[in-house]
C-alpha cells in the first residue's frame, strides 16, 4: 500500500513539473541573456544616441546598454530590471566605467515603469513581452526612439534594421494622423482649400485629396517618421500650368505645417502651408 502511494505521489509531482511551461525555469517573464558588446555598440548607432538622450532599458541585466549609452555617446538614462543581484551588478559597473552619476538603475517591473521621459528606449526582451509592450510604446511621445536586440513589434514594421551577427531594428513612435485634414493652399490659380483623407497604420500612411467636386485625387510618396510628415500633392487646376507640390511638415496638436515646393528647377516656388485636422 505504502509503495502503491509512494508510486502515486511521484507520477503527480512529474505530471506538475511537466505542465510547468518551459520560460518558469527563470523567474522572471525574459531570462539574463547579454547582449554582445557590438550589438550593444550597433543599437546605440541605429538610434542616433547623442548626449541630449535619455535612454531607458526595459530589463537592463548587468547594465551594459546604458554604461555604452554614456560612455560612447555622453547619454543619460534608467534600467529597470526585476533582479536585484543585477541592479548591484549594474550599479557596481557603472561605478567602475566612471558614469554613475549619468545612469541610474532600479528595481522595477518594465510593465509599471513610466516611460514617457525617454527620448531612446533599448530592449532585448522576448516576443510576448514585445507584443505586450507595444501598445505603451505606440503611446509615446512621437519622434520618441525604439531599438530591439533580436526581437520584433509584429506588424509595426521596423524603420530601420541592421543586422550584424544579431539584429537591430529601430522604430520611432509616429505621430497620429489618421483622419480628415484641411489644407489652406496658396496656388497660382488663386488661395483654395483642399481636403486631405488620410488613412494610417502605424507609420505607414495612405489617403486621398478631395478639391471641390472633382474624383478624388492621389497622395503621392507619402511618409511619416515621428512627427515629421512628407508627400506630393498633384496641382492640376489649371491644366497649362500642372506641376507636382512637394510637401514637408510637422504634426503637432492636430495642426500639420512646413513649406510645399511647387514645379521643379528654374520654375519651383516656395510656400508655406497649414493643415488642420477636421475629422479624426
Ligand atoms: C535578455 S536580458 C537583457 C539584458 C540587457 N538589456 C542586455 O541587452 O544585455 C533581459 C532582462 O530582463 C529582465 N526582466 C525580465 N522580466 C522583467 C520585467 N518584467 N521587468 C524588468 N526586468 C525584467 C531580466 O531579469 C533580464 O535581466
Amino acid at each position: 500500500m505504502f509503495l502503491l502511494i509512494k508510486k502515486y505521489f511521484i507520477l503527480a509531482l512529474w505530471i506538475t513539473l511537466a505542465s510547468v511551461p518551459a520560460h518558469a525555469q527563470w523567474p522572471y517573464e525574459v531570462p539574463f541573456v547579454p547582449s554582445p558588446q557590438v550589438v550593444v555598440d550597433e543599437m546605440l548607432r541605429l538610434a542616433n544616441v547623442t548626449k541630449d538622450d535619455f535612454v531607458m532599458d526595459l530589463g537592463s541585466g548587468d547594465g551594459r546598454i546604458l554604461i555604452t549609452a554614456a560612455t560612447k555617446f555622453g547619454a543619460r538614462g534608467i534600467g529597470v530590471d526585476l533582479d536585484e543581484n543585477l541592479i548591484f551588478q549594474s550599479e557596481a559597473n557603472a561605478q567602475n566605467a566612471g558614469v554613475s552619476e549619468r545612469v541610474q538603475f532600479i528595481r522595477q517591473d518594465l510593465f509599471k515603469t513610466d516611460l514617457k521621459r525617454a527620448t531612446v528606449i533599448t530592449m532585448y526582451l522576448l516576443p510576448g513581452v514585445n507584443m505586450r509592450l507595444r501598445p505603451v510604446l505606440l503611446g509615446l511621445k512621437p519622434g520618441t526612439r525604439i531599438v530591439a536586440h533580436d526581437f520584433d513589434l509584429g506588424d509595426w514594421k521596423p524603420d530601420a534594421k541592421v543586422t550584424i551577427r544579431k539584429n537591430a531594428m529601430l522604430w520611432v513612435v509616429p505621430a497620429k494622423v489618421d483622419g480628415r485634414w484641411r489644407l489652406q493652399l496658396p496656388l497660382p490659380a488663386g488661395a483654395q482649400t483642399w481636403d486631405m483623407d488620410l488613412r494610417q497604420k502605424h507609420q505607414e500612411i495612405d489617403g486621398v485629396v478631395r478639391v471641390a467636386d472633382r474624383p478624388p485625387g492621389g497622395i503621392w510618396q507619402p511618409a511619416l517618421r515621428g512627427d515629421k510628415v512628407s508627400f506630393v500633392l498633384v496641382d492640376n487646376t489649371v491644366r497649362e500650368d500642372e506641376a507636382n507640390m512637394y510637401f514637408e511638415g510637422t504634426v503637432r496638436d492636430g495642426v500639420m505645417s512646413g513649406e510645399f515646393r511647387r514645379g521643379v528647377g528654374a520654375s519651383q516656388t516656395r510656400h508655406a502651408w497649414r493643415a488642420e485636422r477636421v475629422r479624426p
